[in-house]
């Protein structure tokens, strides 16, 4: 017995499928809503939980599995509450994201979870808050930026 599994924390790695995924969003979305920051924007917010994290664990077997099971509008959907929100909610939200991937899902499978979220994260905040970071060098034209 390695170390984890006697303090009884070690659960074994789930392969990524539906299943895993709706874990996923369901402990993830547990979190959120008890922590401080975010919790009460998204309490607010959400009226259907039931309803919510099948919608988000569609999105993520759209993102993931390549299913076509999500036909929303994430940026609409977050600029309803831009004014709750602020740019450094992404970085808590990624953090509780992480954590909960790890607990799930090998460590390869959970970075490439991350690695997602981080992605689809920066193009909603570029989206709600114009903060676009400086093009990379390559990407520079003359007499711009
Ligand atoms: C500061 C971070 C974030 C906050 C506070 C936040 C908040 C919310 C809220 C309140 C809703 C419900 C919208 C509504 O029904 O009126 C929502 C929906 C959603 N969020 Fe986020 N979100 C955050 C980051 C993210 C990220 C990083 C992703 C993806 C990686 C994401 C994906 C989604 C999706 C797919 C929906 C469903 C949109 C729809 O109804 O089609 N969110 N979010």
């Amino acid at each position: 017995m390695n170390e984890s599994e006697a303090s009884g924390s070690w659960s074994p790695a789930m392969p990524v499928d539906a299943a895993s995924i709706r874990r996923l969003v369901e402990r993830f979305y547990q979190r959120v809503r008890a922590d401080d920051e975010l919790g009460p924007v998204f309490n607010d917010a959400v009226h259907d939980w039931p309803e919510h994290l099948e919608t988000l664990t569609g999105f993520w077997r759209s993102v993931m599995l390549g299913e076509k099971r999500y036909h929303g509008r994430p940026v609409p959907a977050h600029f309803r509450h831009r004014a709750r929100m602020a740019p450094h909610m992404f970085a808590r939200w990624l953090a509780l994201w992480r954590m909960t991937a790890q607990e799930i899902f090998a460590p390869e499978d959970a970075a490439a979870f991350v690695e997602r979220a981080e992605m689809i994260a920066r193009s909603l905040q570029y989206a709600l808050y114009q903060e676009l970071p400086p093009r990379p060098p390559h990407m520079r034209q003359k007499g711009r930026d």
